[in-house]
């Protein structure tokens, strides 16, 4: 048998051998492997070329290469049928629905945080960021920590050196706020802050507050409550109980937080601190405390969240676990 009447017999099995075209991937692999494999039939017709006759061999060659060619347009065409769902002899179905892309989504601590931004837009407040690395005066000092006094052992701090801290709380942009600009002031701060604490299902060593601002002429616990209260309405639902619970931070006086009623708990729970803003804060900041009045509040917002989802457990939105973050 000539060259020529191999190729052409190839052909032929080869059309038999693909109509009907195998359904399963393997077997179809497995033709096509039979067929362009580095060993398969069109491979060995291309060795026996060397036996051609010099004269006949352009000829052979363009047989050759055109069996190759409708081989392998044919196995292509198939893979484009099978990418869009369904077999259609290597045309195009444009009625078919478009491959879907998976798209993502923000994480429930961004979502949360920007349901608290939006809120706090809606009322007049602007959003300000601040240092994460901070110096002891703005992280403490500056807050009415006193050097050595117990207070700084509230919160666990990452020490860079002595002077310089990971913020322990977004309270830090308070001080950075008044420094640079004058009243009237109303501000939200999200952002990350840092504590040496032990993890477990309650703590994280850092996670994410929303800081409060508000400083002007005739600003009083009475507005510091209808906004807060505002927010937890809007956060959580119109019927939703609150509470304003005494409490103590060196950088506010009075200083109070709020506790919201957990119906699935049966218990309070914590959501917030503030307070109306201590007169040696504005002192360290250059604001005569006879003028200017103000509140801040701080709240985390992992704590929200986990309360507005019933998520248990904080180390959940820490671990990027897609089965988890999927359900958001
Ligand atoms: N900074 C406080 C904390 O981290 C919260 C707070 C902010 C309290 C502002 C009062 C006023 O716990």
């Amino acid at each position: 048998m000539n060259l020529k009447e191999s190729i052409e017999s190839v052909r032929s099995s080869f059309r038999t051998d693909s109509d009907p075209f195998p359904k399963d991937q393997q077997s179809a692999e497995d033709l096509r492997i039979k067929y362009m494999g580095r060993k398969g039939l069109v491979s060995d017709l291309f060795t026996s070329m060397k036996d051609v006759t010099p004269e006949n061999r352009p000829l052979a060659g363009k047989l050759l290469n055109e069996l190759k060619q409708e081989i392998s347009s044919f196995f292509n065409s198939k893979i484009d049928s099978s990418v869009s769902g369904k077999s259609n002899n290597g045309e195009s179905d444009y009625t078919l629905p478009g491959l879907e892309f998976p798209v993502g989504h923000t994480h429930p601590i961004q979502q949360t945080m920007e349901d608290i931004k939006s809120i706090f837009m809606n009322i007049g407040f602007s959003v300000a960021y601040g240092p994460e690395i901070d110096d002891d005066f703005h992280n403490f000092s500056a807050l009415n920590f006193p050097p050595e006094h117990p207070a700084r052992d509230m919160q666990d701090t990452f020490f860079i050196d002595p002077e310089t801290v990971l913020r322990t709380h977004t309270s830090n942009v308070q001080i950075h706020l008044m420094e640079e600009q004058d009243p009237p002031l109303r501000y939200i701060v999200p952002g990350r802050v840092y504590r040496n604490e032990a993890i477990s299902f309650k703590s994280y060593c850092l996670f994410h507050q929303v800081e409060g601002l508000y400083v002007d002429k005739h600003v009083s616990f009475a507005d510091q409550k209808g906004i807060l209260e505002y927010f937890v309405k809007r956060m959580f639902g119109a019927n939703t109980k609150m509470r304003f619970r005494p409490s103590f931070f060196p950088f506010t006086e009075p200083s109070a937080e709020v506790d919201i009623w957990s119906e699935n708990r049966g218990q309070w729970l914590e959501i917030l601190g503030c307070g109306m803003v201590d007169p040696e804060v504005f002192k360290s900041v250059d604001f005569n405390p006879d003028v200017w009045h103000g509140f801040a509040f701080g709240m985390g917002i992992e704590r929200i969240c986990m309360l507005k989802y019933g998520i248990d457990d904080i180390r959940l939105l820490y671990q990027g676990d897609m089965r988890f973050l999927e359900q958001f």
